[in-house]
């Protein structure tokens, strides 16, 4: 299998389309050495992006966050992706936007003099945790916290939030799970490492609040599903100890869509009927 560097197809890279393979950018870019950058991930059905104009304006939001402007608006990033999308040949598509501080007469932490750039590619990405969408997922816990909004931007899409992911998937990978559930500097529930969390208990669904970590477009979107099916639905504070009463669990993102989970740690969770169907609602909510 060829590496995500070496694949046929095109790239839009600063304002056009150009070959997969030549989309690179010089090492000395700021973005790899202090992380100044942020991302979208989407997912195109029947060839249209699943809410494309709030991935957008999130990632112009996320920027900002971080201290750079994008210098695209939000309807050139639409035309982009569309014109990504045309490219590809592809109806089903992950789309992946990223915007960062390139290379410039910057190399020291402080890069306002840097250029801002922009890419957006787009490929087949099947289910995210496999066959866990089946069965449930087995989830770790992770010995990483989700930080406090004083000590970094939590809410935006931004790289840095994401070495702690990565560190946690590791290691839940190397215990044969398929993602760990994070806890926030509090010791609150928080998220996995790339999709938000909801449980279920007598009817009624739970999910944290997130004060602390992004708010899914996908997990807005659920909470909007069970709200039209007058579900109620707790956005709060959830501390690990209610995990052993809780009877269903989900997670929720635009890679991981709404993925059962069996297990996190050694707490167990049944496949039950709600996520069952709150899972083919979304499926098909997507698509129309
Ligand atoms: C850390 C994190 N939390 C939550 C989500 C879910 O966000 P969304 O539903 O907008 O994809 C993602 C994925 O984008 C993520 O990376």
């Amino acid at each position: 299998m060829s590496g995500y560097d070496d694949r046929d197809g095109q790239i839009w890279m600063d304002g056009k389309l150009i070959d997969w393979r030549d989309a690179n950018v010089h090492i000395l870019t700021h973005a790899m050495h202090y992380a100044s950058s942020v991302f979208e991930g989407e997912r195109a059905y029947n060839g249209k992006i699943f809410k494309s104009r709030q991935h957008s304006e999130r990632l112009k939001k996320s920027a900002n966050m971080i201290d750079f402007d994008i210098p695209w608006t939000v309807d050139e990033i639409e035309a982009a992706k569309a014109e990504v999308m045309a490219a590809s040949g592809l109806t089903d598509a992950y789309v992946r936007a990223v915007a960062w501080r390139g290379a410039g007469e910057d190399m020291g932490v402080a890069s306002a003099r840097n250029p801002v750039r922009m890419a957006i590619a787009a490929w087949e990405w099947g289910a995210y945790y496999g066959d866990a969408k089946m069965k449930g997922a087995k989830l770790d816990i992770s010995k990483w916290k989700r930080p406090s909004p004083e000590t970094i931007p939590s809410h935006a899409k931004a790289a840095g939030l994401y070495m702690i992911c990565t560190m946690s998937k590791h290691a839940a990978e190397a215990k044969g799970c398929s993602d760990a559930m994070m806890f926030d500097y509090r010791g609150y529930v928080a998220e996995a490492t790339g999709a938000n969390i909801f449980f279920v208990k007598d009817g009624e669904v739970h999910t944290p609040d997130p004060d602390c970590f992004l708010n899914g477009i996908t997990r807005q979107t659920v909470i909007g599903m069970l709200k039209d099916r007058q579900i109620k639905v707790h956005e709060r504070h959830i501390m690990p100890e209610e995990l052993e009463g809780f009877e269903q669990c989900w997670l929720t993102g635009t890679a991981a869509e709404v993925t059962p989970v069996g297990q996190i740690g050694d707490y167990n969770f049944e496949v039950g009927s709600l996520t069952r169907d709150i899972a083919a609602g979304y499926e098909k909510l997507v698509r129309l």
